[in-house]
């Protein structure tokens, strides 16, 4: 799950990502999605998808990242619930336009950005988790470039 991003991070460190989480979703402040493949069993949960929005030196920019557990992965649903997350910032004209940052050797989530619409911008070096790493940078426009 976490090779392209710099491998696990540390489980004492779990609990206050997820308290922290959960109280920006509550508040409305970034959409944390659990991706479920069946509403019939809705305690199947195959991953994530979340938008938020943060500080860059460049300005305050959307971002938007996914994660699929590995039984569930190479079957669209990455694809499938990030066109839909898109689809739904795009009914409610909020975020703008949104980034992604993926690892340039992440071929499934570069897969993910070429084939939901957006666009390659240029190759650039994110830090994450007290690591760097060279990312593609891609953008998309909900309102007008959702394939
Ligand atoms: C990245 C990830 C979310 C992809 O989810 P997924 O549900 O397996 O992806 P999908 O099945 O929706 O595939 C999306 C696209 O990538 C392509 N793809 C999927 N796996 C691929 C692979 N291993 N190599 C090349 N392309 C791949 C698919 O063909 C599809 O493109 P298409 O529509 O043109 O056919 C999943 O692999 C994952 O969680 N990885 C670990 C965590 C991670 O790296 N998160 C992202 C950080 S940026």
């Amino acid at each position: 799950m976490m090779a392209d991003l710099g491998g696990p991070q540390p489980r004492e460190e779990m609990a206050a990502k997820v308290r922290r989480d959960a109280e920006q979703a509550a508040a409305d402040l970034a959409w944390f999605k659990m991706i479920v493949p069946d509403p019939a069993t809705p305690e199947v949960v195959a991953g994530t998808v979340t938008l938020w929005s943060h500080h860059t030196d460049d300005g305050p920019i959307s971002e938007i990242g996914w994660m699929v557990l590995p039984r569930f992965q190479g079957q669209g649903l990455g694809k499938r619930a990030v066109r839909m997350l898109l689809a739904r910032a795009r009914d409610e004209s909020r975020w703008g336009v949104v980034h992604a940052f993926p690892a340039t050797s992440n071929a499934a989530s570069n897969g993910i950005c070429r084939s939901v619409g957006f666009r390659f911008v240029s190759e650039t070096d994110v830090a994450f988790a007290g690591r760097v790493f060279r990312t593609n940078h891609w953008s998309v426009d909900p309102g007008t470039d959702l394939a």
